[in-house]
């Protein structure tokens, strides 16, 4: 036994905690008064290792370095990995956690929790999209010009014109998932927990929180560094 701590004891220690929990199918939210032991052991897992996760998960700090100089494909590589992955674990989840709050609790909130379902789902489909057009249409590019810089070559010619074509398009993308946060944020009342909130409102509300001060933190690297400096090669 490693642990006396029950289920919910163990998701509320951060949300990473929580990712880690719904990937073992370990339901810490109507069976959280379970002991965190009990319930890895009757789904054949080792407590030792799934809390062995869990602590290594906590506490990741991004380490600072300076995105303005460091080579472009550093940044992209960067971007990708930290943000990008993270958005494509996190939409599903947060989507799984707020259909289960809807089924659950949409008699007495309909309006706000109906609202939220639409809002959620458009963001998801469109940053899912946004993140495949950058990944597979624009990021290649950029890297090549960081490439090209690096060697001192010329920039090599873009199929779409000018790289501040899909650029502003990807900008304009940008404003309206902020937009779509905004509104999450009016409808929850700035994630003001409702009088009827359980474990799964609670992961869903600061999941979303945590979803927003991502998103800003990405879409500040893609426009205030990525972006311009890609424009700033190119001319
Ligand atoms: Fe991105
Ligand atoms: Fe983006």
């Amino acid at each position: 036994m490693t642990t006396t701590k029950t289920l919910a004891d163990v998701a509320a220690l951060s949300l990473d905690a929580v990712r880690t929990l719904e990937r073992y199918g370990l339901d810490y939210c109507c069976g959280g008064k379970r002991p965190f032991d009990e319930a890895c052991l009757s789904k054949g897992l080792t407590p030792d290792s799934v809390m062995a996760e869990i602590e290594k998960t906590r506490g990741d700090g991004a380490t600072d370095k300076d995105w303005q100089t460091a080579p472009l494909d550093k940044l992209v590589g960067h971007i990708v990995s930290t943000h990008h992955e993270y958005l494509k674990l996190e939409l599903p989840a947060l989507a799984n956690r707020l259909n289960k709050v809807h089924t659950v609790h949409g008699g007495r909130d309909p309006e706000m929790l109906g609202s939220m379902v639409e809002v959620f789902g458009g963001l998801r489909a469109e940053m899912e999209l946004h993140m495949h057009k950058e990944e597979v249409m624009l990021f290649p590019f950029i890297e090549q010009y960081g490439r090209a810089e690096a060697q001192g070559q010329r920039m090599p010619p873009v199929p779409f014109g000018s790289i501040a074509n899909p650029i502003g398009v990807m900008e304009r993308e940008h404003a309206e998932a902020g937009d779509a946060l905004g509104q999450i944020r009016a409808l929850t009342n700035n994630y003001e927990l409702p009088s009827y909130a359980c474990t799964t409102v609670r992961t869903l509300y600061a999941g979303l929180q945590a979803l927003e001060a991502d998103l800003h933190v990405h879409i500040h690297l893609e426009n205030n560094i990525l972006f311009p400096r890609a424009i700033a090669l190119e001319g």
